[in-house]
């Protein structure tokens, strides 16, 4: 599935939705374009990256532009749901240290185990969470709701739904245990490796 298209499709219809770190600007075209939010605003902390997505989406007037760190380029407006993707699982973490009142759709690149705890402990509740395979990577998409909820090491790492069937889970699952057993047999490698095998009996 393309990664793209995967986030598209868990975004709810909103009013305003913050493309943030757009960079290409292409989700923000994907959504401006569909009608699902009424105005997106597209941000990046790079001007150089803002600019590639003005001009992609130079024809369309429901979007908005602003350069920044994070939520500091919202400055304050109103946004129903806030996409994070492509980004390390830390620079989201520290960009929604700033508790944004959002619906969240995020697709982090690295640290995913850590971003789903900080979500839980931090008043968040992920409604969706799954893998997709693209162009030879595998992906972690999730919607995001504020709300409570509880995660277990296992849906830490492998996903808050793990234990649904998901195709793409299970080939990254086997995947990650071929890998590490040709690693050295570390505590943490085995601990890995036997979670892995464990969450695979849920996806015969
Ligand atoms: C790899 S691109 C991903 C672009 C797009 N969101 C996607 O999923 O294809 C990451 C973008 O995030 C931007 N970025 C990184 N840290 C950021 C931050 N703290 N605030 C806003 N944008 C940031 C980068 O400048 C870059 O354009």
């Amino acid at each position: 599935m393309d990664r793209l298209e995967a986030i598209f499709s868990v975004i709810p219809e909103c009013e305003v939705l913050a493309d943030v770190g757009c960079d290409h600007g292409k989700l923000t075209r994907r959504v401006a374009l569909s009608g699902r939010a009424k105005k997106v605003i597209a941000t990046d902390i790079s001007q150089a990256c803002l600019n590639k997505a003005m001009e992609l989406n130079a024809d369309l007037d429901n979007v908005e532009y602003s350069v920044g760190d994070g939520l500091k380029a919202l400055q304050g407006k109103k946004c129903d749901v806030v996409v994070l993707s492509g980004m390390g699982g830390n620079t989201m973490i520290s960009i929604l240290s700033e508790a944004p009142d959002a619906t969240l759709v995020l697709q982090p690149q690295s640290d995913v185990p850590l971003l789903r705890g900080f979500l839980v402990d931090n008043g968040y509740r992920i409604v969706r969470d799954f893998v997709i395979f693209d162009d030879g990577f595998y992906y972690d998409v999730m919607l995001v709701q504020k709300g409570d909820m509880v995660l277990d090491d296992m849906q830490r790492l492998f996903g808050a739904y793990y234990k649904e069937p998901n195709a793409e889970l299970k080939s990254k699952l086997e995947i990650l245990v071929k890998k590490l057993k040709t690693y050295k047999a570390t505590e943490k490698n085995l601990y890995i490796i036997n979670s892995a095998l464990e969450a695979l009996r849920w996806q015969e």
